[in-house]
């Protein structure tokens, strides 16, 4: 046992000539005390930490103590030592959103008080009123309209040019204000396309052939035959609404036939089934439940979206 030690040391000593000399230096410390720990010919020494150090270790704890006494910081039985600067992260919070409500509070009353056409002509305020309105379509309006406002079946796309009630400004506002279909509120849109085969008004081959007609005005795939006989039923049933050529009317939020732009869809059976049933969309009256400020907001930011007119 003790022969293979020197063995080793030995072994050691002849590495430790073949080294440069600033690393015998290092090697050269068998003045110092070990632990006594020795792993494969490396031993450990015991030495104390550098000085530093522990004057770091010192002064976090100092610093510690200092903090606890200053700041919130101990958990009691119902409450929590509050410190002597009396901060609180609540209170910190509730500073800011005041200082950014006095921030805001200058565009808000401007936006209380200027009309729509102003707002919209004043780039600051425009500014603040579409990132507001953006923040409020967030909340409200997306479940039904879309992240993007881009719309899904029933609900129209608010990006486009393609208005079923109109794109100035007005118009937007009062869709938002007073809802579509929405009975509890007065002044809402109201105009209601009649369901054709439940309410008698024309058979179910007559629908065939106004659909066939209908899907002529974009040059859809139709039978030319039945369109024939639809554009009879479509004058007398229809044009009051969608007009003689199909362009739609805002007033009635009719929407026009004509275009690539479908609120429920333009497949024969989609179209059968809208003739004959009706939609009836409904939009929620906003002004139930808003601020004014925030449907001028809205408004904005949806005329802003590029299909503003
Ligand atoms: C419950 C579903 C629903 C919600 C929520 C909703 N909408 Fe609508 N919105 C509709 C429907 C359905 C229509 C289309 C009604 C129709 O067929 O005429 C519509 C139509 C509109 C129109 C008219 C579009 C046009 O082409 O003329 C505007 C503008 C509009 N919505 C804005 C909003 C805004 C802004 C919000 C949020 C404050 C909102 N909507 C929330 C269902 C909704
Ligand atoms: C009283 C007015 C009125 C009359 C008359 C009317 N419509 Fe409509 N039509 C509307 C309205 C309003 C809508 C939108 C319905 C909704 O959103 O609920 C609509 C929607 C439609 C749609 C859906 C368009 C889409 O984008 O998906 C089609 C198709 C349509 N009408 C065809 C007809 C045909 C065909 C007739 C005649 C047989 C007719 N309408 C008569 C008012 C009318």
């Amino acid at each position: 046992m003790s022969n293979k030690k020197t063995d080793k040391y030995k072994q050691q000593e002849t590495i430790l000539d073949e080294l440069p000399e600033h690393e015998k230096s290092r090697m050269d410390a068998e003045d110092y005390a070990t632990t006594g720990h020795e792993w494969d010919g490396i031993r450990e020494f015991d030495k104390p930490i550098p000085r530093w150090w522990l004057w770091s270790y010192y002064l976090s704890i100092i610093w510690a103590i200092g903090y606890v006494i200053a700041y919130p910081a101990i958990p009691l039985i119902n409450d929590y030592s509050k410190g002597l600067l009396g901060w609180s992260s609540r209170g910190a919070v509730s500073e800011e959103i005041s200082i950014a409500k006095l921030a805001q509070a200058k565009y808000v009353d401007a936006l209380k008080a200027a009309s729509l056409g102003d707002i919209s002509a004043n780039e600051q305020l425009m500014t603040f009123a579409v990132e507001g309105g953006k923040s409020a379509f967030a909340v409200n309006c997306v479940q039904c309209h879309g992240s993007g406002a881009t719309g899904s079946k029933g609900y129209p796309n608010l990006n486009d040019d393609e208005w079923l009630w109109g794109g100035k400004l007005e118009d937007i506002y009062t869709s938002i204000a007073h809802g579509i279909r929405y009975d509890e509120n007065e002044d809402t849109r109201y105009s209601e396309m009649p369901a054709f085969l439940q309410d008698e008004i024309l058979e179910k081959q007559d629908i065939l052939n106004v659909a066939n007609f209908v899907r002529s005005f974009s040059n859809l795939d139709h039978d030319a035959n039945l369109a024939l006989q639809g554009a009879v039923i479509y004058a007398e049933n229809c044009a009051s609404c969608h007009g003689d050529n199909g362009k739609g009317d805002q007033e009635q939020g009719a929407p026009n036939l004509t275009d690539a732009v479908w609120l429920y869809g333009s497949d024969q059976a989609t179209l059968v089934k809208t003739i004959s049933n009706s939609r009836r969309g409904v939009m929620p009256a906003w002004s139930h439940h808003l601020d004014d400020t925030v449907i001028k907001q809205l408004t904005l930011f949806i005329h802003s979206r590029g299909g503003g007119q």
